[in-house]
């Protein structure tokens, strides 16, 4: 068997395999269950140069109750963040607040959270779920924006809709991070070829340096960060328009501790909390790699002690 079939064979077993050995596994992406863990790795991080943004993980709440209780998370976290001193926002999904239910709870969600990002002085980022959510995720950042400036949502280079959507977004200033897009999308509506989609990516990123936008580049594509960074220089960007991001437990071979040397602004995404199972799983079957190469650490680990 090639390596690659077996990693891939890996990721296919992993709903079989015992949760605490999922766990193992999922530790690399997921930063523990707890808060306190959670502001442990910003800590690291920080001290390592990185800002945070810190999401509790979770989606889809059914019932209004979860979706209220989901908001006092947040209030407390944004709390917890300004007690610890470390630099960390917030990043959070529309369905994880009730969108999926009712608008209405979402937004009352939304509200409390806002309220508490304003008087702990930080910032939100709305993530960007799939397409049934998208006119209503933009609908809710204008709602949010009434409120509260600093907040920020996030525009998918795959959706053939972003550059309008970003040309109307750029009517108010704006802070949104790029990214490809995660979702499985229908060719009506999302590019399907990764060239085409990275070229997309760069054609938005043009646009909102050119409209005076704050970009979030959030990639691990390395050739295409290094097509950003050249752009950067082309338009003569200052580092106070933009900041990379990446997701917390991808590898990335030094690469983010170069763009923090040159002097850029580096966030990273820091998920936490007990839904960590799904999340873990996602992420590995994006990245059937892993799979293997954390099983391989995780042995290497066991032989040294
Ligand atoms: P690409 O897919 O080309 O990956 C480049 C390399 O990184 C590959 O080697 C790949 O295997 C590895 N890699 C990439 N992602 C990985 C992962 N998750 N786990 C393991 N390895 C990985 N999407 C969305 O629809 N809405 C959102 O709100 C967000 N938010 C967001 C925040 C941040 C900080 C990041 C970095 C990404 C998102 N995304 C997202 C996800 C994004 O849309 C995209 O799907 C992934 O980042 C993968 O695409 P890349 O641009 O990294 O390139």
């Amino acid at each position: 068997m090639t390596f690659s079939g077996f990693n891939r064979l890996i990721v296919a077993s992993l709903p079989y395999l015992p949760k605490a050995l999922v766990g193992l596994i999922a530790r690399r992406y997921v930063a523990g269950e707890t808060v306190e863990e959670a502001l442990e790795v910003v800590k690291r991080l920080n001290e390592q140069g990185f800002e945070a943004t810190l999401d509790i993980l979770g989606e889809h709440v059914e019932f209004p109750g979860e979706a209220s209780a989901v908001a006092d998370a947040y209030v407390d976290l944004y709390c917890r963040i300004a007690d610890s001193g470390l630099r960390s926002n917030i990043s959070l999904k529309p369905t994880h607040l009730g969108l999926a239910i009712d608008g209405q709870i979402c937004r009352e969600s939304l509200s409390r959270i806002l309220a508490a990002a304003r008087e702990t002085d930080n910032f939100l980022r709305i993530d960007m779920e799939n397409s049934p959510y998208t006119d209503d995720t933009l609908a809710l950042y204008r709602t949010c924006l009434e409120q509260y400036l600093r907040v920020g949502l996030v525009l998918q280079a795959y959706l053939y809709r972003s550059g309008d959507d970003l040309t109307n977004l750029m009517s108010s200033p704006l802070n949104f991070r790029l990214c490809k897009g995660i979702y499985r999308e229908p060719p009506e509506i999302a590019i399907q070829d990764r060239a085409a989609i990275n070229h997309n990516f760069l054609i938005l990123l043009k646009q909102a340096f050119e409209g005076g936008a704050y970009v979030a580049i959030a990639t691990h594509d390395r050739p295409l960060i290094a097509q950003a960074e050249e752009l950067i220089r082309q338009l003569n960007i200052p580092p106070s328009r933009f900041e990379f991001q990446a997701l917390y437990g991808v590898p990335m071979k030094g690469k983010l501790e170069t763009l923090l040397a040159a002097g850029y602004k580096v966030r990273i995404y820091v998920p936490f909390g007990e839904a960590w199972y799904d999340y873990s799983l996602r992420r590995l079957k994006e990245n059937p790699h892993l799979a293997g190469y954390v099983l391989k650490n995780m042995f290497q680990h066991r032989r040294v002690h």
